[in-house]
């Protein structure tokens, strides 16, 4: 593990975020705009197997069911329907991927809303960011998680502690737990990830995620607790989670959250 000294690159970022935000929440029509093609879904899908080939991780299979063959898959498959497993590319609603976005794959969950009949407290992700990448800054209410570089480049990753009102804690230190290891670093340290590191993420702490340059793309794990992307995520600045998508060819492959029902 090495520390970065403390300075802020993505403020600017952050800024235009938080602009942005501004911007479009009263104006649905400029919402309408902020889109991810198909086509670049379908890029994100194909360059994300080809790193977990590279790095010799290996999918589950519904991770190469094609649309078609969801059509005709049955109920044996409601677990993937219901927990959102599978594949999960999202620009974060602000319409520039190669910017501000991340590729995910959720391996397992459970279903907090189905506790029943997913009692499954765990959860199992892959994540993958590209040079230029940025995954805004967020915490989790519910669900803490360890962030594990799995391959490729290095990964910068800025914590920061919330104040009781949510809001960010840009002057309290943030105690650290990487890899068996706790010290204490500044607010707004960003640590880096060498493949082979993890980094623990508790409950109402701060973080984002970018590459460091010139290291190349990071195929990252994440070990949680089970986990609910449709509630348990605080942006801040705030930012949509899942994308509007224009369809500009076929799909690929389907995301998470499209599905269709066993027939
Ligand atoms: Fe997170």
């Amino acid at each position: 593990m090495r520390v970065k000294n403390k300075s802020e690159p993505n403020d600017k970022m952050v800024l235009l975020i938080r602009l942005f935000s501004d911007i479009i929440s009263e104006k649905d029509d400029l919402r309408s705009w902020l889109y991810m093609k198909r086509s670049e879904i379908n890029a994100a899908l194909r360059e994300m197997e080809a790193m977990c080939r590279k790095e010799h991780c290996y999918l589950p299979p519904f991770c190469s069911f094609t649309p078609n063959q969801w059509e005709n898959i049955g109920c044996e498959y409601d677990e993937v329907r219901d927990c959102m497993l599978g594949w999960d590319i999202t620009d974060y609603g602000l319409g520039d991927f190669n910017k501000v976005g991340m590729s995910l794959i959720t391996i397992r969950n459970g279903n907090r809303s189905m506790p029943d009949k997913y009692p499954k407290v765990y959860a199992e992700k892959l994540l993958y960011l590209k040079e230029g990448q940025y995954s805004p800054n967020h915490f989790h209410w519910n669900k803490t998680e360890d962030i594990i570089n799995r391959g490729g480049g290095n990964v910068l990753i800025r914590v920061f502690n919330s104040l009781p009102d949510e809001s960010i804690d840009h002057e309290k230190d943030v105690t650290v737990h990487m890899d068996g290891r706790t010290f204490t670093v500044p607010a707004g340290t960003q640590l880096k990830l060498t493949p082979g590191e993890s980094i623990h993420i508790q409950q109402f702490l701060y973080h984002d995620f970018e590459v460091e340059p010139g290291t190349g793309a990071v195929l990252l794990g994440e070990v949680s607790q089970c986990n609910d992307d449709n509630t348990d995520n605080r942006f801040e600045p705030p930012v949509g989670r899942f994308p509007a998508i224009v369809e500009d060819e076929p799909p690929y492959r389907l995301l998470c959250n499209e599905y269709p029902k066993a027939s």
